[in-house]
């Protein structure tokens, strides 16, 4: 007889084919987010892996020059993995002979990009309806390189077409070292309520770790589906946005059943850290500007914010959020 889920540690190292990860939490890809100075910060705290946005197949094989500075990773990533999206096994064959060599501890291939323009090419949650497609593409992708390739997939395309498990199935014939499952069709986009139910079917039937992935906002919330799930990890996306500490509370509570509150000018301090390595990537300005999305997150539940909320959502100079933050 198993043990009971509490009994096992829910916190532990994850073995992703040749990789082991220390931990077993993810901070989950996030497109116009996790560049490499919000990645930096996550792992800071603790997050075992981490992923680059996703980048085109088509992009890498074109050598465009956006594509490329989606590559660049931070030194405190433990284990930076590629995510690629594409639709033709071949361009993905392609596109890993372009990655730089040493550089990522994995390879994940997106299936679960809901947006029109990613779908209507065939990619992203569109190849939910083509799990044979997935499994060639995984065939293609490990033909080219040595590195775990991993999947991130949905439930389905909707509701009436969940092929999350004979994709799971098919993808680990096809020598996958894990699955993510955002427990959510397509169709539901990001809203509606997970389906942590599947994320259980799925680790039941399959050997190679299983991570979850949806709503996983708060350390109950990781240590609930853990349990519930049994999978092998947690994925963290926008419960980390203004929170990248949420990684090291979650590891408290699962090590010792407790975690603390950082204090109000701990938050900010991250929040210009993050905002300092940004600048240094793509200058001020554009940081300043590109950073006023994060301010709502750091902001979320703290009395009286409004005006400093103001003042970040006009501000172009590190020094104007230095002040504003400071007024809190
Ligand atoms: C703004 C945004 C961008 C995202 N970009 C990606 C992406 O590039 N690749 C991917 O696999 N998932 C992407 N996701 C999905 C997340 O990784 C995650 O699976 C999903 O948001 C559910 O987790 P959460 O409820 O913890 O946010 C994105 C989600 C959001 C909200």
């Amino acid at each position: 007889m198993s043990a009971p889920a509490e009994n096992h540690s829910l916190y532990h190292n994850l073995k992703l084919g040749p990789l082991t990860l220390e931990g077993n939490l993810v901070l989950g890809p996030m497109a116009g987010y996790t560049d490499r100075a919000f990645r930096a910060l996550c792992s800071d705290a603790g997050a075992s892996m981490t992923c680059t946005e996703m980048v085109s197949t088509e992009g890498l094989v074109r050598d465009s020059r956006n594509t490329f500075n989606l590559l660049l990773v931070s030194p405190l990533e433990r284990a930076p993995a590629i995510q690629l999206f594409g639709s033709e096994p071949g361009t993905f064959a392609q596109a890993v002979r372009r990655i730089p060599s040493g550089r990522f501890a994995a390879v994940d291939i997106n299936c679960g990009c809901p947006v029109p323009k990613v779908v209507k090419t065939g990619a992203g949650a569109a190849l939910m309806t083509e799990p044979l497609k997935i499994a060639q593409i995984i065939r293609a992708v490990r033909s080219e390189t040595d590195l775990p390739v991993t999947i991130k997939i949905r439930t389905g395309w909707d509701d009436r077409s969940l092929t999350y498990l004979q994709t799971g199935e098919l993808a680990q014939d096809a020598g996958a070292a894990a699955v993510c499952l955002h427990c959510r069709t397509r169709s539901q986009f990001y809203t509606g309520r997970p389906d942590y139910a599947a994320a259980a079917k799925l680790k039941a039937a399959l050997d190679i770790p299983v991570i979850v992935s949806g709503d996983l906002f708060t350390p109950a919330d990781v240590k609930n589906v853990l349990m519930q799930t049994r999978c092998d990890g947690a994925m963290i996306a926008r419960g980390a946005i203004g929170r990248p500490y949420v990684f090291s509370q979650t590891i408290s509570l699962l090590q010792t059943g407790a975690f603390t509150e950082p204090a109000l000018k701990h938050k900010t301090g991250l929040f210009l850290r993050q905002l300092e390595l940004m600048a240094a990537d793509r200058g001020e300005l554009t940081a300043c500007r590109e950073m006023r999305k994060h301010v709502p997150f750091l902001l979320k539940g703290i009395p009286g914010s409004a005006r400093v909320r103001q003042a970040c959502s006009v501000a172009e100079t590190i020094e104007s959020y230095k002040q504003a933050l400071g007024s809190l």
